[in-house]
């Protein structure tokens, strides 16, 4: 059963958040703004929650895919930013993605604050998941809350590798996802037409699959749509497609037959799946 955040658990506790702080950015005279912040006003009940009850809340987010890599077109700089104005309160940056440099930093903030570390992802522990990593992100604070519900699918190690050391509770924005996503499958409104976009099939498969059980129609467009188009033997010329594709384990997958499959299943299931 899902634990969602409440007083007793983070009460003048230092907080790591996990945030999906992957939003889009424009570059403005040479600096990089924020586009769109639906994901940033989306965790702002959880902060808030968190400054009136005096915790220390430590920010983790990912930009991107910069693959282990520092990327500064890929900072988080700007959100901090754009946080601030949002909370109207101080948000500390740290630039840095070394442990030691993040650790002496985070001690210096004070009790009741909010800090924003660097993307996770200039440093190849959050992807690979690695251990150590986890380790020593989890001994930043006391308590962690995963605010991420559009990162959840991820196991790397600010999803799943930091829970494993720290008491650990759902925001409220990730619960309230969790709920909308039980009542479509427990008893949706109908008709029910799920909608699937963006660029990988490979990243949404297992969550259409679970939900094209209940849902009476489904729109696919995006990049996403070019597999289900080569199965049924349409030409996609040079489009992307993922043909050769890895999936949450590494194994290499054909998702144009994976497309052919659901194809079937949905048939079965009196779906129509048109292109
Ligand atoms: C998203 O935008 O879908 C989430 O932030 C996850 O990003 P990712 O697909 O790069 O893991």
């Amino acid at each position: 059963m899902l634990q969602i955040i409440n007083t007793k658990a983070i009460e003048d506790k230092t907080v790591l958040v996990r945030v999906d702080y992957n939003v889009p950015l424009v570059r403005k005279n040479s600096n990089w703004k924020v586009a769109d912040d639906n994901r940033i006003q989306a965790s702002l009940e959880s902060l808030k929650f968190l400054q009136k009850n005096h915790a220390k809340v430590i920010l983790i987010s990912h930009l991107g895919r910069p693959k282990g890599k520092e990327n500064k077109d890929l900072s988080l700089e700007p959100v901090a930013k754009h946080l601030e104005k949002l909370l109207d309160s101080e948000v500390t940056f740290i630039p840095n993605h070394n442990f030691d440099v993040i650790k002496d930093k985070v001690d210096q903030t004070k009790a009741v604050s909010v800090t924003l570390l660097e993307n996770l992802r200039f440093a190849p522990g959050e992807e690979d998941n690695d251990k150590t990593f986890a380790k020593q992100l989890a001994s930043l604070a006391e308590v962690y809350i995963n605010e991420a519900f559009s990162t959840a699918h991820r196991a790397h190690a600010s999803v799943v590798g930091i829970p494993a050391h720290l008491p650990s509770y759902a925001g409220f924005a990730f619960a309230k996802e969790v709920e909308m996503l039980g009542k479509l499958m427990d008893d949706p409104k109908r008709p029910f037409v799920m909608i699937v976009g963006g660029s990988k099939i490979s990243d949404k498969v297992d969550a259409v699959r679970n939900l094209a059980k209940v849902a009476d129609a489904i729109l696919v467009g995006g990049g996403t749509a070019n597999n289900f188009l080569k199965a049924e033997g349409i030409a996609i010329q040079k489009s992307l497609v993922e043909d050769k594709s890895s999936d949450k384990k590494k194994r290499t997958i054909n998702y144009v037959e994976v497309a052919e499959e659901m194809i079937e299943e949905t048939r079965n299931s009196k779906m129509i799946l048109d292109d």
